[in-house]
């Protein structure tokens, strides 16, 4: 833990306005009373097994009867153990059997304009040459499966394939560098990688292919590398028996691979994250309960409808993406739209346009986002017609309230409830969030634990703190989209979120429930910062900068950020006795290449040493004061050396 201790951050906004939510929207909702909910709550909690049992018959499909619902053998748990369910076959046969075959899954658009609609028929028949390929291939079972890809259909049907044959995958967001992907490679044991030759991002082209093959030289594992032509980069390397296109080994094979019975708890993929040290680590989910997780709660909290058109503005890189673009709402057997590219590409309406040319209902979109199309103009927003939406979602970090009554207003021409849905990769879904049908919201508060959520929130002795009392979020009990382990760590997993108190799981978030009962995420307990709705570990940072030849020590904070929600803010100290912008840039660009863009310091201080206590820890409260321009307060009697704060002072001057 670091030096945000819980108690300091008792303090939060008083926000008292209430949104009720529109009598309308309780006309056929999911879930459309009060008391159905209590109902839902009180089963979930106190007959668990009951409960979870009676959802599972009814929302997956079984090969194979489960026995038990719920193994509990704190902090490992084991859901409908014994049976046989498959996450490609809930999301595509099971659909077509129920005769949604012929309903739009995916409605695409290119960062280009170019468009393509897939069909629940048309998604599994792709899905199926997938699987045969990548069997084919050489991939089995319980083998990891790195994908590195544009946001195109062929990134959701790689997932599936894998889903498919019972190979696990380990999506890594397109933005990540050569490093990054040799690093999870690495640590996955990854046999093949699928990426494309490039990606569009702001009608520019970046060559994915040509990082890939950086990557590969430092990926021993790694025997084939399959590649989809996307932006048909002429000079695209392909290395001669390992690398091999899509449609040469894809577009031949049949149509019909019958989904893999899996057991339940056959991992389903790792996601890696960050946490607080270095290295970032592999989450690993599992089959049945997460596919449940992620279905249920996207019908609760989408409220979803046969004849919504839902979109999640997430990439597939992030466990939005897995959860809300693959597979919730496919197991839900909903009509989503999928974009390829960037917000403000050709113009700041991109979103907008998209909305009203695809008539969406349902929009789940991030506050980093939300902030910049505050900034970007309202001119942008009022040329179109938003009249479709129904219901908006937000998601990566705490919504402030001024974003909120803007998304409230301005896109959600105040009839819209806003579900603000709180939760983590290692939940595999939302665990908190307004139900819009039922729940009045607050701006800034995500309100409610779902069904099977039971909340608590603790001390750093892990008593109990009350409510209206800030202190560490903790749940209570197994739900079944929980993770399940870190992969190759279980070292890491038990004392990364068992080890405060026995068998609660610890988010690492700080939390406060005032006396509503209503939830406010206070931020990180730990050493991970949040911009723009990415985590990124300071450690992480501080790691690549120090890798620097000219580096000494770093010491990386998070700085508020009016769009991003964080900015990364690096203190360094160096060997050259007169730094200055070049080498700035050239650290920049050095973790640029080491982690990736979203990992680059806004503002790099060069100072003569880093402030740290007499025990070494450096001291990040201190150094969070001076990168957000405060007068650094609080207890400095531990500092080291003085004179370096005073420095740090005068070049804030
Ligand atoms: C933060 C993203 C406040 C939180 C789904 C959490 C939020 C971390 C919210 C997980 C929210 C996410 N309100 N904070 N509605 N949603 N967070 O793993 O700190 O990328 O622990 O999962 O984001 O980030 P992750």
């Amino acid at each position: 833990m670091t030096d945000t201790a819980a108690g300091q951050v008792d303090h939060v906004l008083a926000e008292d306005r209430l949104f009720p939510p529109p009598a309308s929207f309780a006309e056929n909702a999911v879930v459309a009373t009060q008391q159905q909910y209590d109902e839902m709550y009180a089963r979930a909690r106190d007959d668990r097994d009951a409960f979870w049992k009676e959802q599972a018959l009814e929302h997956l499909h079984w090969f194979e009867p489960f026995g038990d619902v719920c193994q509990w053998d704190a902090p490992h748990a084991k859901w409908f153990v014994g049976g046989k369910t498959n996450a490609s076959y809930n999301c595509l046969d099971r659909n077509i059997d129920q005769g949604r075959g012929d309903r739009a899954a995916i409605i695409w658009e290119g960062e280009p304009g170019d468009t393509r609609t897939l069909t629940y028929n048309e998604l599994k028949s792709e899905v199926c040459k997938c699987a045969a390929a990548l069997r084919q291939l050489g991939v089995q079972q319980g083998d990891v499966v790195s994908i590195y890809m544009p946001m195109t259909p062929e990134l959701v049907i790689a997932m599936l394939a894998c889903a498919r044959i019972g190979a696990i995958h380990s999506v890594i967001f397109a933005g990540f560098s050569a490093e990054s992907i040799a690093d999870r490679n690495h640590d996955a044991s990854a046999k093949l990688v699928i990426t494309s030759d490039g990606l569009y991002r702001r009608g520019k082209v970046l060559p994915l292919k040509k990082t890939v093959d950086e990557a590969l030289e430092k990926s021993p594992t790694v025997e084939k590398c399959l590649v989809l032509r996307r932006t048909g980069e002429k000079d695209t390397p392909m290395t001669k028996g390992r690398d091999v296109w899509w449609h040469d080994v894809v577009d031949s094979q049949s149509d019909d691979f019958p989904a893999e019975p899996l057991d339940s708890e056959t991992t389903l993929f790792i996601l890696y994250t960050s946490g607080s040290t270095g290295k970032p680590k592999g989450i690993r989910h599992t089959t049945a309960g997460y596919n449940l997780w992620a279905k249920r709660t996207f019908q609760w909290v989408f409220d979803h409808r046969d004849d919504d058109i839902y979109w999640c503005t997430a990439d597939c890189g992030w466990i939005t993406g897995h959860s809300y673009i693959v597979y919730g709402p496919l197991s839900a057997g909903a009509t989503c739209l999928m974009y390829e590219g960037a917000p403000n590409y050709p113009a700041e309406d991109r979103f907008w346009d998209l909305v009203e040319k695809y008539k969406v209902t349902v929009l789940y979109t991030a506050p980093t986002a939300i902030r910049a199309f505050i900034k970007w103009g309202d001119e942008h927003v009022e040329k179109h017609d938003l009249s479709s939406l129904r219901l908006l979602g937000s998601v990566g970090e705490g919504i402030n309230p001024e974003a909120w009554m803007w998304y409230h207003k301005k896109i959600g021409g105040e009839k819209c409830p806003i579900v603000d849905t709180w939760w983590q990769t290692e939940t595999g879904g939302i665990m908190m969030s307004p139900l819009p049908a039922i729940t009045a919201t607050k701006p800034g508060s995500c309100t409610k634990p779902l069904p099977g959520v039971v909340p608590i929130i603790v001390d750093e002795t892990g008593a109990p703190v009350g409510k209206e009392h800030g202190g560490m979020l903790c749940i209570d009990q197994p739900w079944p989209g929980m993770l399940r382990g870190v992969w190759g760590d279980e070292q890491r997993f038990i004392e990364t979120y068992w080890s405060l108190v026995k068998g609660k799981y610890l988010t690492g978030d700080n939390a406060r429930c005032d006396s509503d009962g209503y939830y406010w995420i206070m931020g990180r307990i730990d050493d991970v910062i949040n911009v723009s709705g990415h985590r990124l570990s300071t450690i992480e940072v501080e790691s690549a900068l120090v890798s620097h030849e000219s580096v000494c020590e770093a010491a990386v904070v998070g700085r508020p950020d009016d769009i991003k929600g964080q900015a990364i803010a690096a203190f360094v100290t160096v060997t050259d006795p007169n730094p200055g912008e070049e080498l700035r840039q050239a650290l920049r660009q050095h973790v640029r290449k080491q982690i990736g863009a979203l990992a680059q310091p806004d503002d790099i201080r060069f100072t003569a040493a880093v402030p740290k206590t007499r025990s070494g820890k450096i001291m990040r409260r201190l150094l969070r004061d001076i990168a957000a321009g405060h007068e650094a307060v609080g207890d400095t009697s531990t500092l080291e050396d003085y004179t370096v704060l005073a420095k740090l002072r005068e070049q804030d001057a």
